[in-house]
C-alpha cells in the first residue's frame, strides 16, 4: 500500500517523455522524401498513441473503488518506514524506568489520545502514537496536539488502524507491553451522514489492531475505549456495567457495543487481555469541537443561539460531564492493573482477563446548567432556543454507577463541572485568542 503513492506520481511522467521524443524525431526527419518514411512514421505514430491510451487509463484502474467519503478521509496513503522513521518510533518508545511500560497510542492526535499520551510520558512510560489525522473535525487542531505531544518526546506515526502492514512493523520494531486504542469515529448525529467511517474505524479497525496483537510476540495487554452510549434507550439510573445493552440508539453506540462482543471473543480464542472503559461525555481543554460544552462556548461569544434539547413532557436533557484528568487516571490505573496476555504465536495458552468499566462522574448536570455555567464564565448571555430532543441518536440523559472502577481500579473522579469548565474556558480563550486561528 504505501509505494501507490509513488506509483500515482510515476506513471503520468512517462507518457510525457514519449512526447517529447515524438516532438525531436519529427523535426528531424524529411518524411516528405519517401513514401517508405511515411508509412513507418504514421506506424510510429499509431503506436504511440496505444501507448499514451495504456498509460493513462491504467492509474484508474488501479485505484480504489471504495466510497469517496471513505477514500477522502482515511484512506489516504502516508508514508512510512526507513532507518530514520524506525529511530524515531524506537526513540518514542523507549521507557525511562526499568519497569515501565511501553504503550502504543491509537488515536494519540485526539482530545484523550493526547492527555494520555502526555500522562504516560509524564511518568516515564514509552509512548508511540498511532493517528490518521483524519478531516471529522478540524484537523489543525489534531495538528497542535501533536506539536505539543512532540515537545515532550511523543512521536504519533501517521497511518490508518487498518493498514496491517504498518502495524505489524510497529510489533516488529517495538515489543509493545501495552496497547491503548483509542482511535474511533466518534460523535452520534454523524453517523446519519456517513456511516461506513463508523464501520472502518469502530469495527474493522479494532479487528485489524486486535488480530495484530493476538500474533504480537510477545502479545500486548489492551486497553480501549467504549462508550456510554452502549446504555442505549435503558431507564434504570445509575448506569452499571452489568445492565443490558442491547438497545444502542444511534449506530455510534452499535459500533462500540459490537467492540465489545468482538473483544470477548478475541479474549476468549487467543488469550488477549481486554479491558474496556465507557467513558461518559469527557470534556476540557484540547477537547472536541463537535461536542456541546465546545460548540456552544463558541456560539455564546459570538451570539448565536445555542440548542438546548429537552426530551418530551418538558423532561431534563442530563449528562455525566467527566473532566478529562479523571478519565486519564481511569485510563493509567486500567493499564496498570492489567494483566499479561496469555496467548503466543497466535495460540491461547489458558484464561486472560476480561473487563469492563464506566469511566464517569456520577453526578449528571442538565444541559441547560451546563450553559448557565459558562454565561458566568464567559461573561456573556446565552440567546437559548430549546428544542426537541431528536431521535437521531442522542438519549435523554446518562449516569454512571462507577462502584466497579472505584474498587478494582481505585478510580475517584475529583473535578466538578464548574471547576472542569473554567479550566477548559481558560484554554479556549488562549487557543483562539486575537482571532489568530478561527474555531470552525
Ligand atoms: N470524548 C468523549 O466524550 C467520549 C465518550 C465516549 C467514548 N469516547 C471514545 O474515546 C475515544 C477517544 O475519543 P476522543 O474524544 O479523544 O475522540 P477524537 O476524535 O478526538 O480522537 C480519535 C482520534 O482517532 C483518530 N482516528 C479515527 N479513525 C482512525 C483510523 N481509522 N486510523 C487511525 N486513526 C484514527 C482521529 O484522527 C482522532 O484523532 C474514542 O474511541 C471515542 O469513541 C469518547
Ligand atoms: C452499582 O453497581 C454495583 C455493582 O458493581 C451494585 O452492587 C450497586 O448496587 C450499584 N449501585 C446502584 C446505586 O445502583
Amino acid at each position: 500500500m504505501k509505494q501507490m503513492s509513488h506509483i500515482d506520481h510515476d506513471i503520468p511522467s512517462t507518457p510525457g517523455k514519449f512526447k517529447m521524443e515524438k516532438s525531436s524525431y519529427m523535426n528531424r526527419i524529411r518524411w516528405h522524401y519517401s513514401s517508405l518514411a511515411k508509412l513507418t512514421f504514421w506506424s510510429f505514430v499509431l503506436f504511440l498513441g496505444l501507448i499514451l491510451v495504456f498509460f493513462f487509463k491504467s492509474p484508474t484502474s488501479t485505484s480504489s473503488p471504495l466510497p469517496s467519503d471513505l477514500s477522502r478521509r482515511s484512506l489516504r496513503t502516508y508514508s512510512w518506514g526507513g532507518p530514520a522513521w524506525e529511530k524515531r518510533v524506537r526513540a518514542s518508545s523507549r521507557t525511562r524506568s526499568r519497569n515501565g511500560l511501553s504503550v502504543l497510542v491509537t488515536g494519540a492526535a485526539g482530545f484523550v489520545g493526547t492527555h494520555v499520551s502526555a500522562a504516560l510520558k509524564r511518568r516515564g512510560d514509552g509512548v508511540l502514537g498511532l493517528d490518521n489525522f483524519n478531516d471529522y473535525y478540524d484537523p489543525s487542531l489534531k495538528r497542535a496536539r501533536q506539536a505539543l505531544l512532540e515537545r515532550s518526546g511523543v512521536f504519533i506515526v501517521e497511518g490508518d488502524i487498518n493498514d496491517i502492514a504498518l502495524l505489524k512493523k510497529l510489533f516488529e520494531v517495538v515489543a509493545f507491553t501495552h496497547v491503548m486504542h483509542l482511535a474511533a469515529q466518534a460523535g452520534v448525529r454523524y453517523a446519519m451522514e456517513n456511516p461506513s467511517s463508523y464501520v472502518h474505524s469502530n469495527i474493522a479497525g479494532l479487528v485489524s489492531i486486535l488480530e495484530v496483537c493476538k500474533s504480537a510476540n510477545p502479545q500486548p495487554a489492551i486497553v480501549w475505549a467504549s462508550s456510554s452510549s452502549v446504555y442505549g434507550l435503558n431507564t434504570k439510573v445509575p448506569f452499571s456495567e452489568k445492565d443490558r445493552t442491547d438497545q444502542p440508539a444511534s449506530l455510534y453506540a452499535a459500533t462500540k457495543k459490537a467492540g465489545e462482543e468482538i473483544a470477548h471473543t478475541y479474549n476468549h480464542i487467543y488469550g488477549l487481555s481486554l479491558t474496556g472503559l465507557r467513558f461518559f461525555t469527557v470534556y476540557g481543554p484540547w477537547g472536541r469541537p463537535d461536542m456541546a460544552y465546545f460548540f456552544f462556548t463558541k456560539d455564546i461569544l459570538k451570539g448565536k443561539s445555542v440548542p438546548i434539547f429537552e426530551a418530551a413532557n418538558h423532561g431534563t436533557v442530563a449528562r455525566d460531564f467527566t473532566y478529562i484528568d479523571d478519565i486519564v487516571k481511569g485510563c493509567l490505573a486500567a493499564l496498570d492493573t492489567a494483566e499479561k496476555s496469555t496467548g503466543s504465536g497466535g495460540k491461547k495458552k489458558g484464561p486472560a482477563q476480561l473487563r469492563v468499566f464506566n469511566l464517569g462522574n456520577t453526578s449528571p448536570v442538565p444541559v441547560s446548567d451546563l450553559v448557565s455555567i459558562l454565561e458566568r464564565l464567559l461573561k456573556v448571555k446565552a440567546k437559548r432556543s430549546v428544542t426537541k430532543l431528536p431521535r437521531n441518536g442522542d438519549v435523554q440523559f446518562t449516569h454512571a454507577n462507577i462502584s466497579s472502577a472505584q474498587r478494582e481500579l481505585g478510580y475517584k473522579p475529583t473535578t466538578d463541572l464548574q471547576t472542569g469548565l473554567k479550566k477548559f474556558v481558560r484554554w479556549y480563550l488562549s487557543y483562539y485568542d486575537s482571532g489568530k486561528k478561527s474555531a470552525q
